[in-house]
């Protein structure tokens, strides 16, 4: 009698209680088997979802450079087609025609010359994108070589400043690497270090708009003219590959009249990441080409499988549609006009943080200005010995914000640096909350150097905010 009325008990649950009150909460969550049976959605939903309150909070996240908020509509768009497969251009031709349009609009933007049949496609970011990019060239100077038959391995230039996929390229494709070391008051590729690097077997050089490390912009111009004066001289044709994963779309909104894209005649190919400042959710990238010419057909392949014929250049097969959809949401919904604005007040709200943090008197901004809405200091060094960027990093993380610490390569391993990514929706008043905080940090040193006064736990760096 007793066992049956704790069996209603446990039956009537479901309908008495909300979904904490059910034997999914109490009992352990399936952890490394299948489990045998299911359980209800919302259940489901709420395990994981309660799990990732773990996580940190993406927007004040200031170490990522991807998006973290799109709008209601984008989002509704993105959720509606989240089952197409991109890769299934029979079945789903508009959504080809769309990306098309994406790919034109651009290579516009970057300047591709009227005349030029440029092309290009969306990738999962920007390290397909530069996969892709790298090994197109990497045929062309195969194709193009003199001795076809020499057994010469081709090289790649860049500097020590590039983003791990450039490495990567390198290690996985069998191409040297010529990476050119930073140094401690430079920390880009310079026209001379190039000038210094390249031979006949440089498949290209890598440049980047807005490096990864510091948010600076390697000498592209410059670059491309000692280009152009090795042509003339050696008859050596060497492309420049833009990595432009962050400075893509936010300099034609900024500066249009800096010159870093198509109109530079050695710039052959470029990479943007459209989930970083493209304002999409990840992953989203794109690869254009400034001329279909540079894409060895021996790189495209044409897969029947699918209905027709199509043909593919990418590294993997199926991806989603719904980021390439919510790029072109944000380019119809924003236009030129709408990018701007918000790059504007990037670039302005990045000012004002900038001018607060060199306010607050102990750190250097690694920059001679800003160029991007990315911030990278360091300590100055007569801070050096009572704190670390390390130690603040970790500080400002207990307040839940997010801003990696780390050193710079070789031969600049010595410059231990905190990088801010401003995005969209870091306003103002963020600035001042996240300042409010760093504002503290001189009084822990001044309390550490003051030898008469021992260091307390209420001194402690992290108890002093
Ligand atoms: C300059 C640069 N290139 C490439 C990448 C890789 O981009 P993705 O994460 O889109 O693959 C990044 C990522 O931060 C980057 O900053």
């Amino acid at each position: 009698m007793l066992s049956h009325n704790i069996n209603l008990k446990k039956e009537n649950k479901e309908y008495t209680t909300n979904i904490y009150g059910t034997r999914y909460f109490s009992q352990p969550t399936p952890k490394f088997e299948i489990p045998e049976d299911g359980m209800p959605s919302k259940a489901a939903y709420r395990l994981i979802r309660d799990e990732l309150n773990l996580d940190g909070n993406p927007n004040l996240n200031l170490a990522s450079f991807v998006t973290t908020w799109m709008e209601d509509e984008a989002e509704k768009l993105i959720a509606e087609n989240n089952g197409k497969n991109f890769v299934d251009n029979d079945e789903y031709p508009q959504t080809g025609v769309i990306h098309s349009r994406i790919v034109n609009m651009l290579a516009k933007l970057f300047n591709a010359p009227e005349d030029s049949n440029f092309t290009g496609t969306s990738t999962i970011g920007s390290s397909e994108a530069i996969m892709l990019a790298l090994l197109a060239h990497k045929w062309y100077w195969r194709e193009n070589r003199k001795d076809k038959n020499s057994n010469t391995l081709p090289n790649i230039v860049m500097g020590a400043d590039v983003h791990v996929v450039w490495k990567k390229f390198a290690k996985y494709f069998d191409v040297e690497l010529r990476m050119v070391p930073m140094e401690e008051d430079c920390y880009i590729l310079t026209a001379d270090k190039v000038k210094e690097s390249i031979d006949e077997n440089t498949i290209a050089i890598g440049v980047v708009l807005g490096t990864t490390f510091t948010g600076q912009i390697d000498e592209i111009s410059e670059i491309n003219k000692v280009l152009e004066d090795t042509k003339i001289v050696k008859g050596w044709d060497i492309p420049i590959h833009v990595d432009a994963a962050s400075g893509g779309f936010v300099m034609p909104f900024i500066n249009s009249d800096f010159e870093w894209d198509f109109r530079l005649s050695h710039v052959r190919s470029i990479n943007v990441s459209g989930h970083k400042y493209g304002l999409v959710y990840p992953g989203i990238g794109w690869v254009i080409f400034k001329d279909a010419k540079y894409i060895s057909e021996d790189l495209v392949f044409n897969v029947n499988y699918l209905g027709g014929v199509m043909p593919t250049f990418s590294l993997n097969f199926s991806k989603g549609s719904s980021m390439i959809l919510a790029q072109y949401y944000n380019l119809l919904r924003l236009g030129i006009k709408g990018y701007t604005s918000i790059m504007e007040n990037l670039m302005e709200t990045s000012q004002y943080l900038l001018d607060k943090i060199n306010n607050i008197g102990i750190f250097d901004f690694l920059s001679k200005e800003l160029v991007l809405p990315i911030i990278a200091i360091k300590l100055k060094d007569e801070f050096l010995d009572c704190t670390s960027v390390f130690e603040i990093s970790k500080m400002l993380r207990e307040h839940g914000w997010i801003i990696p610490a780390y050193t710079l390569p070789s031969n600049a391993e010595n410059v231990a640096v905190l990088r801010i990514v401003i995005k969209e929706n870091f306003s103002r008043s963020m600035a001042d909350l996240l300042v409010k905080i760093m504002k503290d940090i001189p009084k822990y040193c001044l309390s550490k150097k003051d030898n008469s006064k021992p260091i307390s736990t209420k001194d402690s760096l992290i108890n002093i905010y």
